[in-house]
């Protein structure tokens, strides 16, 4: 299809998939499965709307791939065939709206507060101490690394069985495989570091044996960074990471999701308001940091949140700019998320030919009829990107948290059920 004709209702296939519009959910975490990460009814009430307003596309929050890859409480897991019967209930009540279904699946590494989990630490491609929770890591052995190679495939494999329609690889935002792509969190000296085809390796061998076990018409999407912002230090920029995605095209992948950052890039990656959401945050998962970075924490919120309000202050499709330069150099479809919440930023992303698709998190946990409301043209709650729904990642449900929208959002399931 030529760039910049295809609007946010025409039909779009990644891989196999037949998608008849091209705004999808992406991936926001739950925090609604049971502690050891299987699915219940509250999970599912959360994506049954969404499949009921009609999102072709919806990804699962991230997945555990085993509890060494876990990184929050209640975050679903694949790490064990008694998951599937969850994850198939899960999936059959999306497809009975006609929804598809992509399972994100991820290891934390490095950005996880081991206490959080009661895990007994961290794990990353190198000895690198993560400066916002103060976790050290332990790196990785070669041995291990085949070890999670396996632990990605057979969760992959557990995803098919369930029903999905696809699995999407997380690497981006500083998790496992991202810090392997990032020469500031990858010092490796072996075959897993230094070159950016060696610092690639861990992700082609992980698509390479989920390949293997879920075939070659199965799709596999790569969430990725268009730029991974760590000022000062030895991130990635984008042209080297469209390099990475050039090379995970040439592997078999099927489409790229394009976001930014690491926890350590600050909050780039949800650019928006920051009160509540870091008001949530010392109340919830900043619990469980060091003392003295939780001190810190509390003691200068106010400060941190108009810096950070200065610093990330939010406009639609903020990832525009790095989506384009993929989408230049690749065949694959190329998503972007970032910010969007109106019919005419996403058709406007689309007719510049920045992207093939966009996909959005926040705006459909404020409405979950999004598609079909920027459809209709009938307005919906509208996210006012308050954050309060990232403040309290891992310790309360995905819901919307700012009082107004959440009542306009009440209201609006009740009337239109
Ligand atoms: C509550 C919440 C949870 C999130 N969890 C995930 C996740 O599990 N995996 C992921 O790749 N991104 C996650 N994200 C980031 C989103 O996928 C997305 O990149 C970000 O919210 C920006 O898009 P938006 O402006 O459409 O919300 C999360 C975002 C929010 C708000």
């Amino acid at each position: 299809m030529a760039a910049g004709s295809a609007g946010l209702f025409t039909p779009i296939r990644i891989g196999t998939l037949e998608l008849p519009g091209r705004l999808f959910k992406t991936a926001t975490a739950e925090t609604r499965a049971t502690n050891d990460g299987f699915i219940t009814q509250d999970v599912i009430d959360f994506y049954l709307p969404i499949a009921r307003g009609g999102a072709p596309l919806i990804i699962t929050g991230n997945i555990y791939i085993s509890l060494e890859a876990k990184s929050a409480p209640r975050q679903v897991g694949a790490d064990h065939d008694d998951k599937i019967p969850g994850l198939t209930r899960l999936v059959d009540a999306v497809h009975a709206h006609g929804a598809k279904f992509i399972a994100q699946l991820n290891h934390c590494g490095r950005q996880l507060v081991p206490r959080f989990v009661g895990s007994p630490g961290a794990v990353s491609a190198s000895e690198v101490k993560e400066l916002m929770t103060g976790t050290r890591p332990r790196a990785l052995t070669t041995a291990e690394i085949q070890r999670i190679v396996g632990e990605f495939a057979a969760a992959a494999e557990r995803c098919k069985r369930a029903g999905f329609d696809g699995v999407q690889m997380h690497s981006a935002n500083g998790y496992l495989l991202s810090q392997f792509l990032t020469p500031y969190t990858n010092r490796r000296t072996d075959g897993y570091g230094g070159s950016l085809e060696q610092r690639t390796r861990f992700c082609r061998e992980v698509l390479r044996a989920i390949r293997a076990r879920v075939g070659p018409d199965f799709p596999i999407i790569m969430k990725m960074n268009g730029s991974d912002q760590l000022v000062l230090r030895d991130g990635l920029k984008t042209a080297e990471l469209v390099e990475v995605a050039a090379i995970m095209e040439r592997e078999g992948v099927d489409a790229v999701e394009i976001t930014v950052g690491h926890y350590e890039s600050g909050f780039c990656m949800a650019r928006g308001r920051f009160q509540m959401c870091m008001r949530n945050m010392v109340d919830g998962a900043l619990n469980f940091v060091p003392p003295m970075r939780r001190w810190l924490f509390r003691t200068f919120r106010p400060l941190i949140a108009l810096g950070a309000n200065l610093l990330w202050s939010p406009y639609e499709g903020f990832n525009l700019d790095y989506a384009r330069r993929f989408k230049q150099r690749l065949k694959i479809p190329v998503i972007c998320v970032g910010g969007f919440r109106s019919r005419v930023a996403m058709e406007e992303a689309l007719a510049q030919g920045s992207c093939d698709a966009v996909s959005a998190g926040r705006a459909f946990i404020a409405d979950p009829y999004l598609y079909r409301h920027l459809r209709d043209g009938v307005p919906g709650p509208r996210c006012v990107e308050c954050n309060a729904c990232i403040g309290h990642l891992g310790s309360q449900p995905v819901e919307c948290y700012h009082p107004m929208v959440r009542m306009e959002k009440d209201a609006m399931l009740a009337r239109e059920g």
